[in-house]
């Protein structure tokens, strides 16, 4: 089975309990903000490539109020209910680690931020790959909107903060892929997201009879915070190479004409890129055409191109992947494709499946996986990041 996960109003219901507890009233602004799940399109979104994320119906939600201090005392149920106290005079980053993207949104927000008391609660996986971390400033950042009724000119503004809040307060060098998804995400729809225009546009997906399998292999190897900078690099020195301002502008034939200067792992990172940005635009053409079976194949010739060229998979994943299509080529090519989403170095695959094997898949993949136990979740697109009670 499946695993369950809280609903907006069990998460609320929690938030608002502990905010009474804690705070000694109810919260008065309410925000939440949801993960997301990459479809295809990984690793390029930093080459100003193509990417086609769906918003999750797992959120982080936040409840608060100001308290007329120029502190902010934020608590979270995600790290053993941590609690921290941010000085509004100086907010710079530190310990706790999860209260930097919190302070980094705080810190960039274009406007004056009030002191407040304010209790984050989420169903979005910690550190699994369905951005936890863009939920929780997404989150902040639309708290902020409805505690000061301070809004963005342009809604992408609140992305581009957001990011930039991970960029410094995290010191992850991380595209805009996760901060779209969380704010742009629309239930029914997957989004497609053109990273260097910006421009993004939703693309049905709702057919009935199909399902989006999330498997969290529940491992994280800690690669992953040294290698994304490593893969940015590689990226832009294969740029360098080419003389290319990123690798969207590049065909094949200028990487192949330059492959006897270029370093082989930088040239093999290029391979990737320019290939992933090509099958997202086929994948959401075939979404757009409901031509499933293709959208199927493309996302396991990515999980290919990230295994083999790229570098970022692991076996735990692979092996997820490898069961995952071994069971769809036994039953009628029930499972139309899967591979690994996100950063990599463990955390989840996704897989396409007809609706009526989703359970036959998860069973399949348990009594045949070698390794710690996965976690099943049965994802569908969800609405992006809203304000749920507003200052009055
Ligand atoms: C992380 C980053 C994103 C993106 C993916 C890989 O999730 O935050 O910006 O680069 O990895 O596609």
């Amino acid at each position: 089975m499946a695993a369950s996960f809280a609903s907006l109003e069990d998460l609320l219901k929690l938030a608002n309990e502990i905010h009474k507890d804690e705070f000694g009233s109810l919260p008065v602004v309410a925000a939440c903000a949801p993960g997301r799940v990459n479809l295809i399109g990984e690793h390029v979104d930093y080459c100003e490539g193509y990417v086609l994320p769906i918003a999750l119906p797992m959120m982080t939600v936040v409840v608060g109020s100001r308290n007329n201090s120029d502190k902010c005392c934020v608590i979270t149920t995600c790290d053993d209910q941590s609690k921290v106290e941010i000085n509004l005079k100086s907010v710079v980053p530190g310990e706790p680690l999860w209260a930097n993207y919190v302070k980094g949104v705080i810190k960039f927000f274009p406007g004056t931020v009030p002191g407040f008391n304010a209790v984050f609660v989420s169903s979005v996986p910690i550190g699994g790959g369905l951005s936890s971390s863009a939920a929780l400033e997404m989150s902040t950042y639309t708290f902020l909107e409805a505690l000061t009724g301070i809004q963005a000119k342009k809604e992408v503004e609140k992305a581009l903060i957001c990011q930039k809040a991970e960029h410094q307060f995290a010191n992850v060098p991380c595209g805009i892929m996760d901060q779209f998804a969380s704010l742009f995400g629309s239930k029914g729809h997957a989004l497609l997201i053109d990273c260097r225009s910006l421009d993004h546009e939703l693309v049905p997906m709702d057919d009935p009879s199909l399902s989006i399998c999330v498997i969290n292999s529940n491992i994280r190897h800690q690669l992953s915070s040294s290698e994304y900078p490593i893969r940015r690099q590689q990226c832009e020195d294969a740029c360098k190479v080419l003389k290319k301002k990123s690798l969207r502008d590049t065909t094949f034939v200028e990487l192949l004409s330059a492959q006897e200067i270029m370093d082989p792992v930088v040239f093999r990172r290029a391979q990737h890129v320019i290939s992933e940005i090509m099958r997202t635009e086929e994948a959401a053409a075939a979404l757009k055409s409901r031509d499933y079976a293709f959208f199927g194949k493309l996302m396991l010739k990515s999980h290919e191109s990230l295994r083999d060229l790229f570098d970022v998979s692991c076996k735990e994943v692979d092996q997820l992947v490898d069961l995952a299509m071994e069971f769809g080529k036994k039953n009628n090519d029930c499972v139309l494709g899967c591979r690994m989403t996100g950063a990599g170095f463990g955390g989840c695959c996704v897989a396409l499946v007809r609706k009526q094997s989703v359970n036959d898949l998860i069973n399949y993949i348990q009594s045949h996986y070698h390794g710690s136990k996965p976690t099943f979740y049965e994802a569908y697109p969800s609405s992006g990041a809203r304000i749920l009670t507003q200052m009055k």
